[in-house]
C-alpha cells in the first residue's frame, strides 16, 4: 500500500493567514516547513487512489503530486473516492473542489453524510455515491475497519440531533503486503479500545493538534483563550494522560503526528517539545512524505 501524506496541518494550515503566533512567524521566516491542511492519498496498486479527508488545500495538494496527475485520457484521473473521518470544514471543504470529478465514492459516518454541505451542493454537479459506512468493508483490494471515536459535531451542525458517531478513525490493511495504516486526526480523548484498534498497525497517524492544554492562549498572548481550545476537543501531547505517554507505551507501531495546529511548539525543530516527541519515538511527517506499507 502506498500512502502519500498530502497535508499535515490542522485547520488554517501553517502559517495561518491571520496568525502572527511565534510558530507562524518562524515558518514565514523559513525556520520550519510550511504545512497544508491534513489529508492522505492511499493506493494498493499505485494507479487507483482514495483520499482520507478532502482538505481545503486539495487542489494544490493534487496538482503537486505526480502520482495523482490525470491521464492518459483527457479526463482520466487516478482518484476514485474519499473516506471522511468527520464533517469538519477543514476535512470536507475540498469536496467542493472535486466537483469536476464524476463517479467518486464518498464514505463518511452516517451523521456526517447527512449533514455535510458538500453532499447537497457538489452533488448537483456530478452524481457521487455515498455508500453506507459499514464497520468493515473493502475497496480496491484494501480492507477497512472503522473505529467510532466521538460524537463531536461540527459547528455548522451543532443543532443536529442525528445519532453519532460524528468522528471515526480508519484502519486500512493491505492483505497483499500485510501492511496497515491507522488514520485518527481528530481525537478528543484517548478512546477506550483504541490501543487494541492500533495494535500491530505498521503506522498510525494521530491527532497532533496541541502540545499543551493551554497552548492557544499562551501562543496568542491570551488572544485565543483556553476555552476555545477546549471546545475544539483535541487530546494534547503532553502530560501523563497525553498522547505521548500512550505512544511511549506502544513501541510496536510507527507513530506519526498530523493535524498539527500552528500554535504547537513541536513544529519548531529545535524546541524542547520537539525533542520530547522524538524521544518518545514519534515522528513529524512533512507534507509530501510517502510511506510504503
Ligand atoms: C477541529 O479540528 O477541531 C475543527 O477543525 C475546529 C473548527 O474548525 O471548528
Ligand atoms: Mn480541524
Ligand atoms: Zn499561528
Amino acid at each position: 500500500m502506498r500512502v502519500i501524506v498530502l497535508g499535515t496541518a490542522a485547520g488554517g494550515g501553517v502559517p495561518q493567514w491571520n496568525c502572527a503566533c511565534p510558530t507562524c512567524e518562524a515558518v514565514r521566516a523559513g525556520a520550519a516547513p510550511a504545512r497544508s491542511q491534513d489529508c492522505l492519498a492511499i493506493s494498493a496498486d499505485g494507479r487507483n487512489f482514495h483520499l482520507l479527508n478532502a482538505s481545503p488545500d486539495i487542489r494544490t495538494q493534487l496538482t503537486s503530486c505526480a502520482a495523482l496527475a490525470p491521464g492518459p485520457g483527457a479526463r482520466q484521473t487516478p482518484l476514485r473516492g474519499v473516506l471522511l473521518t468527520d464533517g469538519e470544514l477543514d476535512h470536507t471543504l475540498g469536496l467542493f473542489q472535486l466537483k469536476e470529478a464524476a463517479g467518486l465514492r464518498v464514505w463518511a459516518p452516517d451523521a456526517v453524510a447527512n449533514t455535510v454541505p458538500a453532499r447537497e451542493i457538489a452533488g448537483r454537479y456530478h452524481g457521487w455515491q455515498w455508500p453506507e459506512l459499514e464497520s468493515e468493508f473493502e475497496f480496491d483490494g484494501l480492507r477497512v475497519t472503522v473505529f467510532p471515536v466521538s460524537d463531536k459535531q461540527p459547528k455548522y451542525a451543532a443543532e443536529s440531533t442525528l445519532p453519532g458517531p460524528w468522528v471515526v478513525a480508519y484502519r486500512i490493511e493491505d492483505p497483499a503486503t500485510g501492511g496497515s495504516l491507522v488514520y485518527a486526526p481528530c481525537v478528543a480523548q484517548w478512546p477506550a479500545g483504541f490501543e487494541d484498534f492500533c495494535a500491530g498497525a505498521s503506522c498510525a497517524l494521530l491527532d497532533g493538534s496541541f502540545y499543551a492544554p493551554d497552548e492557544m492562549a499562551d501562543a496568542t498572548g491570551g488572544g485565543v483563550g483556553s476555552g476555545a481550545q477546549l471546545a475544539m476537543g483535541h487530546l494534547p501531547m503532553a502530560g501523563e494522560h497525553g498522547s505521548l505517554a500512550r505512544i511511549r507505551r506502544s513501541p510496536g507501531t510507527r507513530w506519526l503526528y498530523t493535524h498539527l495546529n500552528n500554535t504547537n511548539p513541536v513544529l519548531d525543530p529545535v524546541s524542547p517539545e520537539h525533542a520530547e516527541l522524538v524521544a518518545a519515538g514519534a515522528e513529524l511527517p512533512v507534507d509530501g512524505m510517502e510511506l510504503v506499507l
